[in-house]
């Protein structure tokens, strides 16, 4: 039987670290969604180059090879900045609606984190969770991360990418980042990573009761 767990939020507010905890927790597979942007826009610096040229960018999003989500090469600033560019083109989200749905659907549960898991993908996901946290917080975490993987960058800069981001996520026009009317909302910039795990966890149980 599926069970569906939605966790949408923005960049660095702890929702993959949430995903991970409750998919662990349940015995649930896990599909980080934005990974699947990255590989476009990863894909596409490479074999395109920085100016996305959109026909191209479709193109290339309707032949994601799906093994291209094990490259370690994903999670660069650059990266990201790619793929939320990348994810503004509404050609790309569709060709990637399919994989995302029936990875949801699969028996015996599953947790997709991303921006619109809950709006879009998945409506009638049993359990919607909302992980939130201010940019200032955010871009520190994400700071502390990038620094110790050693990519060279300073805290300003990495606050003016998380903001670009949010605001290239909320603003589009197709599945803008939002949370769903029915998400549990959990800020993480008030509560510990801890208290946002447990009330996740709490809330699938519930669910599941
Ligand atoms: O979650 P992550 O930061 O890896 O996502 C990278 C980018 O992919 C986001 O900034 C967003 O533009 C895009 N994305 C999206 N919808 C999703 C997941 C990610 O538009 N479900």
């Amino acid at each position: 039987m599926s069970f569906i767990v939605a966790i949408d939020g923005p960049a660095a507010a702890g929702k993959g670290t949430v995903s991970k905890a409750v998919a662990d927790r349940f015995g649930f597979a896990h599909l980080d969604t934005g990974l699947l942007y990255r590989v476009v826009g990863r894909v596409a610096l490479e074999k395109i180059g920085p100016a996305l040229d959109e026909a191209a960018v479709i193109a290339l999003a309707t032949q994601v090879d799906i093994a291209d989500l094990e490259r370690d090469d994903l999670r660069t600033a650059a990266v990201a900045q790619a793929a939320s560019k990348v994810a503004v083109i509404p050609e790309v989200r569709e060709a990637l609606v399919v994989f995302q749905r029936e990875f949801a659907a699969r028996s015996g549960g599953a947790v997709l984190d991303g921006r619109d898991i809950g709006t879009v993908i998945c409506p009638n996901a049993d359990v919607k969770l909302f992980v939130t946290a201010s940019a200032e917080i955010r871009a520190e975490r994400r700071f502390k991360e990038l620094a110790a993987r050693g990519e060279e960058t300073d805290f300003e800069t990495v606050l003016e990418d998380v903001k670009a981001r949010d605001a290239r996520d909320s603003e589009r026009d197709v599945a803008p980042l939002a949370a769903a009317s029915d998400a549990v909302v959990l800020d993480t910039s008030e509560m510990s990573i801890e208290a946002a795990i447990a009330a996740a966890i709490e809330a699938v149980d519930t669910a599941r009761a």
